[in-house]
């Protein structure tokens, strides 16, 4: 899927971009999109099936916010003293994650928390703060995109508030994380996407699974095709799509790496001793 805006990816993940393999330089992408219409279809089906989940919140006291809110909220040129930290406890866990809401984003604090609380915990627990911030211009004069995320936390802009882009937003972030981290060490990737033994499940196909080369983009959008797959009329899931076959290595690579990561794409369980650790609570 892409969001027909750029998607920022990570200052980290830009030096990555380069890493592309020459075969997948060749290989097309698959027809029809799997967000032929925009992503409609796929963002309805990930509502209808991943149901929101009961949590309770309460409000920072003012003049303090999480370390990467102020970082990030200052380089999109925002007065610090507008945005809210919210901690946000869900059912499935018994530690909060932290929303950094600009009070002149267009959706309510309500429907961001609930919004949040549909990603399946194991996938969800890979980000500690979620920060949502209204159309910007950064301090050099760049213009706020859909989305960014590194490490563990992610920033989405606007009305960019989707389970689909949370979705693979997240899949970034376990991209370099969690599922990186099954890979044998010593290893010198950066992504799990980068690496040979992903790579080898992609290059058995006949096609990409998005309408890009960056395998890392590619990767974060196979992460919503796998929640998907798994939760969304099962178990047809995404061979909704006639020219599945395409790309059903991609897909068996993402559910392996899924399951040795701690079957992260199921929405069910607990929040494990992998969750990410908190921002620092920093004096604004
Ligand atoms: C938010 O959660 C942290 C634990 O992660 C806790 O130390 C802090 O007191 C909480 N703040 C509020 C306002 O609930």
């Amino acid at each position: 899927m892409h969001f027909h805006l750029p998607t920022i990816t990570s200052l980290l993940l830009v030096s990555h971009v380069s890493a592309w393999v020459t075969d997948m330089d060749d290989k097309p992408f698959i027809d029809p999109y799997y967000d032929k219409d925009g992503g409609l279809r796929l963002e309805a089906a990930l509502r209808a099936n991943l149901p929101e989940k009961p949590y309770s919140s309460s409000h920072w006291s003012s003049g303090w916010l999480p370390d990467i809110c102020r970082d990030i909220a200052s380089d999109w040129n925002h007065n610090l003293w507008d945005i809210d930290a919210i901690n946000v406890t869900y059912t499935d866990c018994s530690t909060p994650w932290v929303l950094c809401r600009h009070k002149a984003h267009p959706r309510s604090e309500q429907e961001l928390l609930g919004l949040i609380s549909r990603i399946p915990v194991r996938l969800r627990q890979s980000i500690a703060t979620f920060i949502a911030l209204p159309h910007s211009f950064s301090r050099n004069g760049d213009e706020s995109g859909a989305a960014g995320t590194a490490g563990s936390f992610t920033t989405v802009w606007d009305d960019y508030w989707q389970v689909q882009v949370l979705l693979h937003e997240i899949g970034h972030s376990v991209d370099s994380g969690v599922m990186l981290a099954q890979l044998p060490k010593p290893n010198n990737n950066f992504d799990l996407s980068l690496s040979d033994p992903f790579q080898a499940y992609i290059l058995q196909d006949k096609a990409l699974n998005s309408n890009t080369h960056s395998m890392v983009e590619g990767f974060a959008d196979l992460v919503v095709l796998a929640v998907y797959d798994l939760h969304v009329n099962p178990p047809v899931g995404y061979k909704f799509n006639p020219s599945w076959r395409d790309i059903r290595h991609a897909m068996e690579g993402i559910h392996y790496y899924g399951r040795l990561a701690g079957d992260v794409f199921r929405n069910s369980g607990r929040c494990n001793s992998w969750k990410a650790a908190a921002h620092t609570p920093v004096r604004i």
